[in-house]
């Protein structure tokens, strides 16, 4: 079976992701720093299939490690999540963003190069996609975005771009939340969490008074922002299909992954509430910087180029985060 390299494999999507190709009966090194995630996930990926992973605590920027794990593993492709992902700590820290996003790629790519290794998933974002009209399809005009993170993730595409003769699935994430029906993954950030579900799950548990709703004047149809929420198992099963896709064929390629199904935030709030069968406390807010009113994606493509269609809906979605949670 093929050897697959994982770099941020203790994080929210790598986990997940990790636990899927493990179940199809790869052979997985994982390679995380911990920034974001602890050593628990390993445990429980352990936990949840059974089978073991080669891990290493090694930082993607540590040229001379990364050598000797490619040196001694012999991995057939990367699937590269290593990354900072907080759109506002972004723009205090672009620096650490810009360093530890696109440098660290960039040394990744180079190692990989020395060992003749050029077949990689990329994580990208929906985020590219900020200055055109949803819906977003793979042709959809993209662009830097306004903030650090966006702009090191549009930075990073058009670097892969230029790898010629690499084998590159470039996936668009659009929203992911949820959890694995075990329970025991879920997206448990370290820090302050930025994403909506992980502030909606903080109001569930007490651990914050209020969730603010960032704006209710947005030109939708109840005048909050409209988002594609996919569920992680969903964009888990897209990366065992995009994996199938770069093993078997030549070139780069961008895929979107999400649903095409556009939820607002109250509908998100109101939905998690009915299927939990819990209230949620929440206010108006001012908008937040840089926040468009609708994303969406147009997901023919990897429908047919990948044979991929998300499963769960958002209730499913809420349901799992919740059960996850507890
Ligand atoms: P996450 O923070 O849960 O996982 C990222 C993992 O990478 C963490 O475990 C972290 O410790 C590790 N890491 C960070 N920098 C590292 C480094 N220099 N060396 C080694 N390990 C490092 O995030 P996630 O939600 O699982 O996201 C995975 C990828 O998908 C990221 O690149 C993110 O930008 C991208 N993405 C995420 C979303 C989302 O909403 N979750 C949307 C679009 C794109
Ligand atoms: C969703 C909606 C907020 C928190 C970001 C990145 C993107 C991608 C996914 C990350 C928005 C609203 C949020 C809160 C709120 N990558 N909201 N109250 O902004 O669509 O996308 O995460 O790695 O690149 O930009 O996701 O979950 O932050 O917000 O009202 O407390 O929820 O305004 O409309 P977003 P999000």
């Amino acid at each position: 079976m093929f050897k697959i390299l994982i770099t941020g494999v203790a994080g929210f999507i790598g986990s997940h992701t990790c636990v899927r190709l493990l179940n199809l009966g790869f052979d997985i090194v994982g390679i995380d720093n911990f920034h974001n995630s602890s050593h628990e996930v390993i445990n429980s990926i352990l936990k949840i299939t059974n089978r073991k992973i080669v891990f290493y605590e090694a930082d993607i920027r540590n040229s001379k490690k990364l050598c000797e794990i490619f040196k001694k593993e012999k991995p057939e492709a990367v699937i590269h999540f290593a990354g900072l992902k907080s759109v506002a700590e972004s723009v205090e820290k672009p620096l650490e963003y810009y360093d530890n996003n696109v440098s660290g790629t960039i040394c990744l790519c180079r190692v990989m190069e020395k060992f003749g290794i050029k077949k990689m998933i990329f994580s990208s974002s929906a985020t590219v996609y900020e200055n055109s009209n949803p819906p977003f399809d793979e042709e959809s005009q993209v662009s830097a975005p306004k903030n650090p993170y966006g702009k090191t993730k549009f930075t990073i595409e058009q670097i892969l771009f230029d790898l010629k003769d690499w084998d590159i699935a470039l996936l668009r994430y659009f929203n992911p939340i949820g959890a694995h029906e075990s329970g025991d993954l879920k997206e448990s950030p370290l820090g302050i969490p930025n994403n909506l579900m992980p502030h909606i799950i903080n109001t569930a548990l007490g651990k914050m008074p209020f969730l603010t709703i960032f704006g209710n004047d947005y030109p939708t149809f109840d005048g909050t922002c409209v988002r594609d929420y996919i569920h992680v198992e969903d964009l888990s099963e897209g990366h065992s299909k995009a994996l199938d896709f770069i093993l078997n064929k030549k070139g780069i390629e961008v895929f979107n992954l999400g649903t095409g199904i556009g939820t607002s935030v109250l509908e998100l709030i109101k939905i998690f509430e009915k299927t939990n069968k819990i209230k949620l406390k929440y206010k108006i807010g001012p908008r937040r910087l840089g926040d468009v009113a609708v994303c969406y994606a147009l997901t023919e493509k990897s429908q047919n180029k990948l044979n991929w269609k998300p499963r769960f809906d958002i209730e499913k979605m809420c349901r799992d985060a919740w059960d996850a949670a507890l």
